[in-house]
């Protein structure tokens, strides 16, 4: 999951390359890259880590030219060093991918017993060099950059300078995104419509098996056949502006600020104004009949599933499983031919949820999307589609896309239970009213920042954290510690509190760090109970609970963050902020960098 960007234009092309590049270290920030054609040819400037580093090595080694090609790495194949980082250059080609070449190896050594000498440990590289090896036998630029996209086994994104004199870009596509933008006088090729917002709302999807040769003025499309097809241009409908800090220090910061305003923004979109009863559109249909359900995705998503599966059995009857993406497509999975299946996915590319998806396509299963990107695969490939309206997420943690995600899940559990008539009217209505007041009660929640700022440094210090819920906060816990773990690098685990004493109770001694998400409800007591024994072997108590559970934890726990009451299904939402806002303080704390974590990625466009 790397990012690429290429530009052919009538002007320098230095700057925006760099300026599309930092719209997409989302996906990636090993090392960057960019090569432009400039007068004598392909030249390339490269540096390991941050973009910024590449932009200090432009700095001091400046180059410019009217048509290039840019990269952010997520290293997979070859350390995250310099040497390793894209644009690959061989000869006159230089490339920048996206994915895994999986024969890579074969290819390498047939180019090598062909006297090609590799540079890297990348799988990339042998693109460089195949495409090279075809213009030495006298193949023009697109025929050789063609027979080398037919050689690449694996999932990729590519963009190419093929010839080290021309205005041509040229791009493939095959199980990662890559979109096609039209400027004034200038083309562009990205991993996505949010990169080229600054420059381009017109964008072209490209297909799976899709090449491009982008010329600063036209673009030629083949689909996996050769033949040459029109694929249709769309008003992307990413702003530039949603894409800012603003007066935050950081995008989490400001997507948990958002949060009010994004589950305003998914429930009205779910709300029949009228009736005040559920819109389900296309996926109406897919659940009402569905037998069985079954929820896949990966990560935070994975999470926000587990809690969908509470609602959906209780209220709908119907089954559901959950299954992580990764699991999910490497078994072979009983399927029922009358299920449904949903999948939950932010970005809608994660390669894993991808394929999973693909494969109960194939198997003649109904499909549903609960996705945040809108032009993203899985929106475009699954039957029926329920979008989650967070807005562009930059922050690699989850934040506003998780309680999103719930917030249609909740939609969609009404739904079923409404179309099945395990619902009356007015009892759905009851559920929506109360679903109408998360905005009031996410800003409530909001609030417990100060709370949660004074609490870090207490889980800043510690050895590890417990989190522990019951029923719907037990997921809560998983994703508790999740947050924790992936911006504090800090060990953090999450348990369902009925389950420690299986064992995870050994690990409890003085002083450890147990957060305990119990707002009342019909199994607050028994968590109550968890709680007592744990404090009972010094553990510190951190409590998150509503203004009614607040007295169950008066003298027991060291702090109680208190959340306002509430109703229906509200309950997970809502707790999900100050367990946001516990990691986001944490990392603070610590000063390490809770956009872009180390290690991770927003966007896992490979298995
Ligand atoms: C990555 C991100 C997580 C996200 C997961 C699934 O691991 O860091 O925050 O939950 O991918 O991503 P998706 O786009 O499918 O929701």
């Amino acid at each position: 999951m790397c990012g690429i960007v290429g530009i052919v234009s009538n002007k320098p092309v230095r700057g925006r390359l760099v300026e599309g590049l930092i719209r997409l270290e989302y996906r990636g920030y090993d090392s960057a890259g960019i090569a432009v054609v400039n007068g004598q040819g392909i030249v390339r400037r490269r540096a390991p880590g941050k973009i910024i580093n590449l932009q200090t090595e432009l700095d001091n080694a400046p180059i410019d030219g009217t048509c290039g090609i840019a990269h952010t790495r997520w290293a997979t194949h070859g350390r995250p060093n310099k040497e390793n980082a894209h644009p690959h250059q061989s000869g006159s080609v230089a490339i920048v991918h996206n994915g895994i070449i999986e024969n890579f190896k074969i290819l390498r050594q047939e180019l090598a017993q062909n006297g090609h000498v590799f540079a890297t440990q990348t799988d990339s590289e042998v693109i460089a060099h195949l495409i090279q090896f075809y213009l030495d036998r006298g193949m023009d630029e697109e025929a050789a950059f063609l027979a080398c996209v037919e050689r690449l086994e694996g999932a990729y994104a590519l963009a190419a300078l093929v010839g080290d004199a021309n205005q041509t870009l040229y791009a493939a596509r095959h199980g990662s995104p890559l979109v096609v933008g039209f400027g004034e006088g200038e083309m562009f090729v990205g991993s996505d419509a949010f990169a080229l917002a600054p420059f381009t709302k017109r964008v072209l999807y490209l297909e799976e098996g899709d090449s491009a040769v982008v010329k600063i003025d036209a673009v030629q499309v083949r689909d996996q056949t050769g033949a040459l097809v029109t694929r249709d241009i769309q008003t992307a409908s990413i702003s530039a502006v949603m894409a800012e800090k603003g007066n935050y220090r950081h995008f989490m910061e400001k997507e948990i600020h958002e949060q009010p305003e994004a589950l305003a923004r998914t429930m009205a979109a779910y709300i029949d104004p009228d009736s005040d009863l559920p819109i389900m559109g296309d996926t109406g249909l897919l659940l009402k009949n569905a037998d069985r359900v079954v929820a896949i995705a990966c990560g935070t998503a994975y999470l926000s599933a587990s809690v969908g599966k509470y609602w959906i059995e209780a209220l709908s009857g119907v089954h559901v499983e959950t299954d992580i993406a990764s699991e999910f497509r490497y078994r072979t999975p009983a399927l029922s031919k009358n299920g449904t299946a949903l999948f939950i996915s932010q970005s809608g590319e994660t390669a894993d949820t991808l394929a999973a998806m693909r494969y109960c396509n194939r198997a003649g299963m109904g499909t549903v999307g609960i996705i945040n990107a809108e032009e993203s695969s899985i929106a475009r490939e699954t039957d029926a589609v329920m979008r989650t309206l967070a807005g562009p997420e930059i922050g690699v943690a989850s934040t506003k896309a998780f309680t999103a995600q719930l917030a249609v899940l909740a939609m969609s559990a009404l739904g079923m239970a409404h179309l099945r008539g395990r619902l009356s009217d007015e009892e759905i209505k009851t559920h929506i009213q109360a679903l109408e007041t998360l905005p009031e009660l996410t800003r409530k929640a909001i609030a417990t920042k100060t709370q949660c700022e004074a609490i870090a440094p207490v889980l800043a210090k510690a050895r590890q954290t417990f989190f522990i819920g019951r029923g719907v906060y037990y997921p809560l816990a998983l994703e508790g510690a999740l947050k924790l773990k992936e911006i504090t690098y800090l060990p953090a685990e999450g348990y369902a509190a009925g389950e420690l004493k299986h064992g995870p109770i050994a690990l409890i001694e003085d002083g450890t760090p147990v957060v305990v998400i119990a707002p009342s409800d019909p199994l607050m007591e028994k968590t109550v109970s968890n709680m007592e024994e744990i404090a009972a072997r010094g553990a510190k108590i951190i409590a998150i609970t509503d203004t009614a559970g607040a007295e169950y934890f008066e003298d027991r726990a060291e702090h109680t963050i208190i959340l306002p009451d509430m109703p229906g299904l509200t309950g997970p939402i809502v707790s999900a902020i100050p367990l946001q806002l516990l990691a986001y303080y944490t990392a603070l704390e610590l000063g390490t960098n809770m956009d872009q974590p180390r290690n991770l990625a927003k966007s896992v466009t490979v298995e």
